[in-house]
């Protein structure tokens, strides 16, 4: 959730870090910090950093810093907050003057560490648990250092860069013994000002990146955009000693690990959206281009989504679909098309549930398949790891290239939807959709299932998809005006619809609630009746998804049911579904293009997110960073 980012180089880092935490911003956005070593200041035990801290963004802390610092090492922050409230005493970087750490994740056993802490005599200043690490790490760099000097006589003959290493490692490892959870840290030492001690243990992404004559640490490669073009992404339980020219890499016991680089997707930054609109609405506007780009990929490169025989037979026996939130939503609907087109028995979880679900499935070893944008969600990265120990074959729809589930997979599937920063995720859910139906055709044509061929969108449809997301995209002033009228001051919305609309039903609920902060729920309609209807009252305004098809009138019926109660209908439906509609109880409508049914939500995608954006924009909501929110949920 927070970021890191830390520069050794030659060049003044202090306008490049608050760069890179403008870019990782996305991933917490609470509070903001930068530590630099002093040029200016003789370094040592007395406190000798530069450390500015903010609460709120990193525009904020901006205002803070003195710009013209010359420091050329230094570390940033940006928080979400986990322990402590989101004050600037809780921001990072936490320093003691000899120490300045920042912090991604959680130590789980901080407070016997804090109390032990305490009773050595250190005083806290913060409510984190990044605090403990600080005092350790100092403790442990000051202890190792004595017993050096100690012993300098009998290592006379080392080089400074052996001393550092050597105290270094001594101290990390006994710091890395002491602490469990999940965790990513980056720290700057007093004794060694041209070094950053980096180290993460699982769920936290660390990358360290070179640079022209520095190397840059950061929790993903979109922070390292620009000022990197190779990175090599840190294993779990590995830290890293990092200079202006050396990068050395460890596991936690002291052992050697290799690196290995890759190409920085993020060669170059995602152009930022004109003035007074917002990476959402960009993202929304770039759904028709990501699914042509993927329609591209499928024609030209054909095994792009072709499963494999191998994998075929690892998932004929079934499947289980795992991931979170609007990902979760699209498992839905790839499990609608696993079982429908292709005949696979496919079971969903929710991977923050994946563990105790499955731990009655104990003979289970089918294959797990993981959906995800960012690929660092921390959930799902646990369920993953622990279908894995089991023996299972694990794959997964991935967004973000080189992602901790990318490399953790036994086979990827990208989605190329290409940098997503709007916090509220939209074209990597609808290219999650096209993987997954692309998928699930595959399987079918594998001659695995009964589904009839003719039942299943032809390439045409599949071309003609593309311009109809674009035809509803220019639906936008409907979607304003529904906002403006009606959504803005509701308490509460209903979405409801049937099968796959019903997915799409709790989708479109998810991206009003997070970014209007307006109560809203997806209701099957059929279950109305066994509840959810007790909540509608006179204005109450309720999203009708109804594309035709098979399940039409059953929706329509539960239109009149809801209508009679006294609820605002907003209907969306197709130029079919509008011909068969009972108008005088349709307060609003949405008119989209009919397609073949298992495109569908690639299209009703579309005024859900405008509703919800649009809505979010006349309520005055923080539409790309909503509050609680982060883009990367990296703590469990
Ligand atoms: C909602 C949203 C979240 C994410 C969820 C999983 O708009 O963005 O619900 O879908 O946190 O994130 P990824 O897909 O990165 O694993």
């Amino acid at each position: 959730m927070c970021s890191i980012i830390g520069i050794v180089g030659d060049s003044p880092v202090v306008h490049r870090l608050l760069d890179a935490l403008g870019r990782l911003e996305y991933r917490g956005y609470d509070s903001a910090g930068i530590s630099v070593t002093n040029p200016a200041i003789n370094l040592g035990d007395t406190g000798n950093f530069l450390t500015w801290r903010s609460v709120g963004r990193v525009k904020e802390l901006s205002k803070k810093i003195d710009l013209s610092c010359k420091s050329t090492v230094g570390i940033g922050h940006t928080r979400w907050a986990t322990h402590g409230k989101p004050t600037e005493r809780n921001a990072h970087p936490h320093t003691d003057g000899f120490l300045s750490v920042v912090h991604n994740g959680i130590i789980e056993n901080f407070s016997e560490l804090k109390t032990e802490l305490i009773q050595s005599g250190i005083v806290f200043q913060s409510d984190t648990d990044t605090e403990v690490l600080v005092h350790l790490l100092s403790k442990y760099i000051k202890k190792a250092r004595n017993l050096y000097e100690a012993n300098s006589a009998a290592e006379a003959t080392k080089s400074p860069d052996d001393i550092r290493r050597t105290i270094l490692n001594d101290a990390i490892q006994n710091v890395l013994k002491k602490i469990c959870g999940s965790f990513a840290f980056a720290a700057l030492c007093s004794d060694f000002p041209e070094t950053i001690l980096a180290a993460r243990s699982t769920s936290c992404p660390l990358a360290v990146g070179k640079g022209i004559n520095e190397f840059i640490v950061c929790s993903d490669a979109f922070g390292m955009a620009g000022l990197s073009s190779e990175l090599h992404y840190l294993d779990d339980y590995t830290y890293a000693i990092v200079s202006r020219r050396n990068l050395s890499v460890f596991g936690f016991g002291g052992e050697k690990a290799s690196t290995r680089f890759y190409a920085n997707p993020f060669k170059q930054e995602s152009s930022k959206p004109e003035e007074q609109t917002h990476y959402m609405l960009k993202e929304i506007h770039e759904q028709p281009l990501v699914i042509q780009r993927l329609l591209d990929k499928v024609a030209s490169e054909r095994e792009i989504y072709d499963i494999s025989s191998e994998v075929i037979l690892d998932a004929i026996n079934g499947l289980t679909l795992t991931a979170c939130g609007t990902a979760f939503y699209a498992c839905m609907i790839g499990r609608y098309f696993l079982q429908t087109v292709a005949g696979i028995r496919t079971d969903i979880e929710l991977a923050s549930e994946f563990q105790s679900a499955q731990i009655s499935a104990r003979d289970d070893n089918r294959p797990v398949l993981a959906v995800s944008q960012s690929g660092e969600t921390a959930d799902t990265i646990k369920a993953l790891a622990y279908a894995k120990e089991r023996g299972q074959k694990i794959f997964s729809i991935v967004n973000v290239p080189q992602s901790s589930l990318a490399r953790m997979s036994h086979k990827v599937f990208y989605t190329h939807a290409g940098p997503e920063v709007g916090v509220a995720t939209t074209k990597a859910f609808t290219a999650q959709v096209f993987v997954l139906l692309s998928m699930a055709i595959e399987f079918s044509k594998k001659n695995y299932v009964n589904f009839p061929s003719e039942a299943l969108p032809s390439r045409d449809d599949f071309r003609k998809v593309v311009g109809y997301m674009t035809k509803t995209l220019s639906l936008d002033s409907q979607s304003i005006d529904i906002s403006n009228s009606l959504f803005r001051h509701a308490k509460n919305i209903l979405y409801i619809g049937r099968g796959l609309n019903y997915y799409m039903c709790l989708e479109g609920a998810l991206k009003m609630k997070e970014i209007s902060y307006i109560h809203a729920e997806g209701v099957a309609a059929g279950e109305l009746k066994h509840g959810p209807i007790a909540l509608i009252e006179d204005g109450t305004p309720v999203v009708v998804l109804a594309p035709f098809d098979d399940l039409f009138a059953k929706t329509m019926s539960n239109m009149q049911e809801v209508a009679a109660r006294g609820a605002k209908v907003v209907l969306i439906t197709d130029e079919i579904g509008m011909k068969h509609v009972d108008q005088s109880i349709v307060h609003s409508a949405v008119m989209l293009p009919h397609t073949h049914k298992l495109l569908t939500p690639l299209i009703c995608a579309i005024p859900m997110q405008l509703f919800a954006y649009y809505t979010a924009l006349a309520r005055g909501c923080d539409i790309d960073k909503p509050r609680n929110l982060a883009k990367s949920v990296t703590v469990e």
